[in-house]
């Protein structure tokens, strides 16, 4: 059964990776798509137009429809164009993926602020210009009586919502798209949008070139399931952008590994209270006994692949 029969869909950073298995399945699942991506290095650098272009020549070979777009997410005129991209060949818009992503991790104390900002840009901004001007055109269309059922998602990581050491500004971005997807979803609902976000697990240039590590090796047979195959993540994107998910709002999904996982945010774990401004002593030796509980030990990534794995 096709999911997306008659949707239209932009997915940024479609020519690599996570978006390409994500265009590619939600075409599958007959969405008209513009695979766009600016074709640059994991770090950003540089731009080339032949992974944008080979994606939509394998759905034209598989018997679907895509465009190519090559402009960056980061610029906000340029967003407008990737918007228009849709609305110029496919008459219209219902699914924004927002997943185009670069890295560039170090440490604090040895990040320089064109590595913040180059990171800022493509993950948080880049993830706001495309959205901004989904939402204004769903927005208007829904007052004129054209339901479109829009839906965001959103590409947050483990990175973001656990933490990682080295990604200060990427994690940063990858929290702050989570909560951007919450807060979207919750202006947006009244015209018929979701907005969602995923934490993908897989193995792409990104976690191989990016962050070398064992952990996103290969399976050793091509006959064995590989868990840390992009293609694993993109089914859960396909069924948040259908109709059929219209009731999910504003959620974050781990996904890869043959695991789609509910992850639950900021909720209180304990507290403390009284009927008076607290003593900063006193408030200290209540806070330390909460904490000795043991109750903010957090998962982590590396525990989470072995408990899947296992
Ligand atoms: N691979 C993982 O395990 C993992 C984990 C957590 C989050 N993510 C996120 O998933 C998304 C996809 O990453 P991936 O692993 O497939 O990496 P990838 O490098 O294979 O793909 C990212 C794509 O984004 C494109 N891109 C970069 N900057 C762009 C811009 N300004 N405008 C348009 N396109 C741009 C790149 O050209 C590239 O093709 C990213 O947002 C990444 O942060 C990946």
């Amino acid at each position: 059964m096709a999911l997306l029969e008659g949707k239209v869909a932009i997915v940024t950073g479609a020519g690599r990776g996570i978006g390409r298995e994500e265009a590619l399945l939600m075409a599958r699942h007959g969405a008209k798509i513009v695979v766009n991506d600016l074709g640059g290095h994991f770090d950003g650098t540089g731009q080339s137009r032949s992974p944008a272009e080979e994606v939509v020549k394998e759905i034209r070979a598989a018997g679907g429809e895509a465009v190519a777009n090559f402009e960056s997410v980061t610029d906000f005129k340029a967003a407008k164009r990737i918007f228009e991209c849709a609305i110029d060949n496919f008459g219209k818009l219902n699914i924004v993926v927002n997943n185009a992503g670069i890295l560039r991790d170090r440490m604090i104390f040895n990040m320089s602020e064109e590595d913040w900002d180059a990171v800022i840009a493509v993950h948080l901004k880049g993830s706001f210009n495309v959205s901004r001007h989904a939402c204004t055109y769903w927005r208007e269309q829904h007052k004129l009586g054209n339901h479109l059922n829009g839906r965001i998602i959103m590409t947050s990581s483990d990175s973001g919502l656990l933490g990682n050491a080295g990604q200060s500004n990427y994690g940063a971005a990858k929290a702050a798209v989570a909560a951007m997807a919450i807060i979207i979803d919750r202006e947006m609902a009244r015209y018929g949008v979701t907005a969602n976000a995923i934490a993908p697990v897989a193995r792409t240039r990104m976690t191989v070139e990016g962050v070398p590590s064992s952990m996103f090796s290969a399976s050793e047979s091509k006959e064995q399931f590989d868990p840390f195959d992009p293609a694993n993540v993109a089914p859960v994107v396909a069924w948040l952008a259908s109709d059929d998910a219209k009731d999910v709002h504003g959620e974050v999904f781990r996904s890869g590994l043959g695991g789609v996982w509910i992850l639950k945010g900021w909720t209180t774990a304990a507290m403390v209270a009284q009927k008076a401004t607290w003593d900063p002593i006193e408030l200290g030796k209540r806070l330390k006994e909460e904490l000795a509980k043991g109750i903010t030990q957090k998962e982590t990534l590396g525990n989470v692949i072995k408990s899947v794995l296992a």
